[in-house]
């Protein structure tokens, strides 16, 4: 999945004197993010309101990653500083329940009670519509383990997302439509930790979304680990992919801009393609990972395509639309790697270009057959890999953004900026740009013209402004 994304903490809805507080922190992609929304709203129908700070919270509800192993010796230490937390706030004679979501939830199960005997309970992401009832027996003093693949569908049991929090988190939002992983990729903990692929209909989506547009947002990322191998029933009653359901949601009043993330190389069909040749609210930005440019080791990380195969799929992708984006995760030390495998991921890099990444150091998971491969790569020459690999992307993506410099974009304004009398909007290639107040209000879609490039965002002047939407 398009991963580890910064992730902005999210705004609590503000919280009224006597509710239950809950804080929800959030590890990993965004696919996390929206089930922490999902899980807050189910919270919220339990008499619970989000805060934003763990230290007036009744409830702590951690959602966690296990991509790496970083990410999850992150969330042991979370727990340690929370157990002072808990300790101070049971000295005062308050309560703090602690609770682990997400993939080291579903992973570990009860060894995180085992180690963490601070956490009250421990639910998998397939059972995040039972969470109000595993609080209610953590707080009659359970310690409770929910981590079964429920046979039932999440998201229809889910409650429906709540008009006056889907405002308060603003003019963008993401909506799961596949989750989970049948494709076994050797390094991957995803299809252990979410389990198998599984589409969400059309009509559940369609509603979703429309609900979202009606409460004023007007940029949908949809979500999945392999999105673009989503397939579902449609009204008409034939089975329809990703570029049919992008076509449905394209229609749909107020929704101005769609997105979605992680493809699978494998998985983007003509009819997407197309798609992005036909929709204008599609946005010219693609995340694709590509992992390797050595066919001996996507071989061995059973991706089941060739460097080249990705090469012509950049081609066409680029022949639909020829101001695309591209971004892409890449893993260097994958067990056998050697000098000269690295080096056709370096030219792979120079030949594809890309727009922004995420690279990694390999690290082995426990029960993935990665972990088991003899070969694996030291830790210093991983280091020293992944060292120039981000030279070369930071490079790309330098010439990327200078690029835009001097260009008028059109920008969806999100939110107030850092500085009084600043707006921070997005380009249609997902950078951040600060823009001056008067262009227009949060919410809108105008031309700004950029003026400036600092590491990270675009700088826009107001002049020559003009409205779009
Ligand atoms: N080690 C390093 N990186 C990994 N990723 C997934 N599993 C591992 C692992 N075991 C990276 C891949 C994937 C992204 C979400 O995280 O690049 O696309
Ligand atoms: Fe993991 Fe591969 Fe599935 Fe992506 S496609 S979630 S990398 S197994």
């Amino acid at each position: 999945m398009n991963e580890f994304v910064k992730i902005e903490d999210r705004e609590a809805v503000p919280a009224s004197a006597n509710a239950r507080k809950v804080f929800v922190k959030t590890y990993g992609c965004q696919m996390n993010v929206y089930d922490s929304q999902r899980m807050a709203d189910a919270l919220g129908a339990d008499g619970y309101v989000e805060t934003a700070s763990p230290d007036d919270a009744d409830m702590v509800l951690l959602n966690t990653c296990h991509i790496r192993e970083k990410a999850a010796e992150k969330v042991y230490s979370e727990l340690g500083r929370l157990r002072k937390l808990r300790d101070m706030r049971r000295a005062d004679g308050r309560e703090m329940l602690i609770g682990v979501a997400g993939c080291v939830a579903q992973a570990e199960g009860e060894e995180i009670i085992r180690r963490a005997p601070v956490v009250d309970f421990v639910i998998g992401p397939q059972t995040y519509h039972r969470l109000p009832q595993v609080v209610s027996r953590a707080r009659g003093g359970d310690k409770v383990v929910e981590t079964d693949y429920a046979i039932e569908d999440k998201f229809e049991k889910l409650p429906e997302r709540d008009e006056k929090q889907v405002r308060a988190r603003g003019v963008t939002a993401f909506l799961t439509v596949q989750e989970g992983c049948d494709k076994f990729c050797t390094f991957c903990v995803v299809p252990y930790t979410r389990g198998a692929e599984v589409s969400r209909p059309v009509s559940q989506i369609v509603a979703e979304a429309r609900r979202l547009a009606e409460a004023g947002v007007r940029e949908v990322t949809l979500l999945g680990q392999n999105v673009n191998a989503w397939h579902g029933e449609g009204p008409d009653g034939g089975e329809w992919g990703l570029g049919r359901l992008l076509r449905e949601l394209a229609e749909i009043d107020g929704l101005d801009r769609l997105r979605y993330t992680t493809s699978h190389p494998r998985d983007m069909d003509d009819d997407l393609i197309e798609a992005h040749r036909d929709l204008g609210a599609l946005m010219p930005y693609l995340h694709l990972p590509v992992q390797s440019g050595s066919d001996r080791i996507l071989k061995a990380m059973n991706r089941k395509h060739t460097a080249d195969d990705y090469r012509r799929l950049v081609d066409r992708i680029r022949a639909a639309r020829p101001d695309i984006a591209l971004s892409g995760d890449f893993i260097v030390g994958f067990p056998g790697e050697t000098d000269a495998d690295f080096e056709d991921t370096m030219r792979l890099i120079r030949d594809v270009g890309y727009a922004q990444t995420f690279s990694f150091k390999y690290s082995p998971r426990p029960g993935t057959p990665g972990a088991d491969m003899g070969d694996q790569v030291a830790e210093d020459v991983k280091s020293a890999r992944l060292l120039s690999l981000q030279a070369l992307l930071d490079q790309q993506q330098a010439a990327f953004m200078n690029g835009l410099c001097g260009r008028t974009l059109p920008v969806l304004l999100e939110k107030p900026g850092r500085e009084p009398g600043q707006l921070v909007g997005r380009s249609p290639w997902l950078q951040p740009v600060v823009c001056d107040e008067n262009v227009g209000k949060i919410g809108d879609i105008v031309d700004v013209r950029i003026s400036k490039v600092s590491a990270n965002s675009l700088i826009a002047d107001n002049r020559e402004v003009e409205q779009t939407a």
